[in-house]
């Protein structure tokens, strides 16, 4: 399915980035990881290519410019293209508004939007010379719907909702298609230093984002899909 396309993964050292590059791995395509942790991110991809796949490892914070142009280039040094772009990096800290540190609140919102318009910027001329690519990015139930002691993270998903439309707009003309993700609760590490989270085992499985990933990366042909929401079975926990 994806056989000859060269995606970058932000994230991908755990939880729904981990499982998508496995997942794009095991449809055949090129993948590249980043995220800010070397080893996790080697242990991705020797599982990759253990089975078969190819995988770059660039470790990179993607809230920072320089590292993000980095990652592009090597990722254009090494396979001369880049198809797919999915923008899922992000943290959360959740703490009522009176309560909360601007630095923590600031980095919150950096972690999730300022990455995702990062990694789309220095994607997109390779994707527009070539008039071809997919950016999806993975945002939340949370860009949709206000949840307590969640201001930095609602702030960040809806932002990053609204620069998906932007974007998508932007480049819809040229056979760039943009495509935002909402889930609901994942079970993954994000939720390992929050107290009081619903039980992981009424939530989604990262394979679950993964599958959904996917099939917005493999879209046939005349056809975009703009937005797809995916929630576990009981709906918002
Ligand atoms: N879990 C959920 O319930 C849920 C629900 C809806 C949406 N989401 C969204 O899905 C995405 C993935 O979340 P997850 O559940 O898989 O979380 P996770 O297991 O905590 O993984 C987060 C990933 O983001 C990376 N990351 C964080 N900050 C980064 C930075 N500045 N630069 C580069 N990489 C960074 C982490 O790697 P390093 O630490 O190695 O940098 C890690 O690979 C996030 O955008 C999250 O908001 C999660």
């Amino acid at each position: 399915m994806l056989k000859d396309k060269v995606g970058i993964i932000t994230g991908a050292s755990r939880g729904i980035g981990r499982a998508t590059a496995v997942a794009f791995a095991h449809a055949g395509a090129t993948v590249v990881l980043a995220s800010r942790t070397q080893h996790d991110l080697e242990t991705v991809a020797d599982l990759i290519r253990a089975e078969g796949g190819e995988a770059l490892v660039v470790p990179a914070d993607v809230t920072q410019a320089e590292a993000v142009e980095t990652l592009v280039n090597r990722t254009l040094q090494a396979y001369g293209q880049i198809d797919i772009l999915v923008n899922n990096a992000g943290t959360g800290v959740f703490e009522p508004i009176v309560d909360s540190d601007p630095e923590v609140w600031t980095q919150v919102v950096a972690s999730n939007l300022q990455s995702t318009y990062l990694c789309s910027k220095y994607v997109l001329p390779s994707m527009l010379e070539r008039q071809s690519g997919q950016i999806i990015n993975v945002l939340s139930i949370a860009a949709k719907v206000a949840f307590k002691a969640s201001s930095a993270y609602c702030a960040a998903k809806a932002g990053a909702l609204a620069f998906t439309k932007v974007l998508a707009d932007e480049v819809r003309d040229q056979k760039i298609r943009v495509t935002a993700i909402s889930p609901g609760s994942v079970d993954t590490p994000f939720w390992n230093e929050i107290e009081g989270h619903p039980e992981l085992n009424l939530m989604l499985k990262p394979e679950h984002v993964a599958e959904t990933i996917l099939f917005a990366a493999t879209q046939p042909d005349g056809m975009v899909t703009d937005e797809i929401v995916v929630t576990p079975p009981l709906g918002i926990l």
